[in-house]
């Protein structure tokens, strides 16, 4: 079983979502998805009627809230004020809006303050716990033993993203997913506060000719080295 962090970052339709849970699986290990908070606030903000790009209301909102997010890999459900909102934190208004709430620095701080609350909890019950993210590695966790940084070209990154809109239900074109792709990138690339970029320790892992299961050996093997 694993000991200690593994900080998983890197854009979106990396496959990092199923790599982290499968990998947590395999390690006996917790699970946290910090992209799945700023999703979860963003849902709050969006039905609380408060412009995304209003901050000082926006981290009134985040202030305010109760979520509860769930740590087990196989079953990662998110509730907002007592309702379930699994499904609803993936829908296209929020990936629209998560780049400019997730850019709050009050925001930030405060699921990060969450974050290494669920991490401390999780080492202390079960000993290892995979998270990812985007500031994992940089700033949640900056002393985890290993740091993955999960790559891919923007191509497989949109088709992977399109996959699993349908699988879900959502109907997108190639295009539409590539362009929101791309946009939630450099919003969350050029932000002041913790911008995605790779910790200068994090190993670099190009996933765009790997399928899951190559992508889980690798980083199994990571582990075990490291943990
Ligand atoms: O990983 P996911 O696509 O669910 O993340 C949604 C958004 O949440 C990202 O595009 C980013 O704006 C934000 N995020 C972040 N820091 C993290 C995780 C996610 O800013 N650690």
């Amino acid at each position: 079983a694993l000991r200690g962090v593994v900080a998983l970052d890197g854009p979106s339709g990396t496959g990092k979502t199923t790599v982290a849970r499968k990998l947590a699986d395999r390690l006996s290990a917790g699970y946290l998805d910090t992209g799945a908070m700023y999703r979860v606030v963003t849902l709050a903000v969006l039905r609380a009627g408060v412009d995304p790009a209003d901050s000082v209301r926006v981290a009134a909102v985040a202030a305010d809230m109760e979520f509860t997010i769930g740590t087990r890999p196989d079953r990662p459900s998110v509730t907002l004020a007592g309702e379930d909102v699994t499904a609803a934190i993936r829908g296209r208004d929020i990936n629209q809006d998560v780049s400019a709430v997730s850019a709050v620095p009050a925001v930030r701080e405060l699921l990060v303050t969450r974050q290494r609350k669920v991490i401390d909890e999780l080492l202390a019950e079960i000993g290892g716990i995979v998270v990812e993210g985007r500031d994992i590695g940089t700033v949640v966790a900056p002393d985890a033993p290993l740091k993955i940084y999960l790559t891919a070209s923007p191509e497989i990154r949109a088709a992977r993203r399109r996959a699993q809109d349908s699988a879900a239900g959502r109907d997108t074109t190639h295009a539409d997913v590539l362009a929101s792709v791309d946009r939630r990138d450099r919003l969350d690339s050029s932000r002041v506060t913790s911008p995605l970029r790779p910790a200068e320790d994090a190993v670099h892992v190009d996933t765009s000719e790997l399928n899951i299961d190559q992508v889980i050996v690798a980083l199994a093997e990571l582990a075990s080295q490291r943990g």
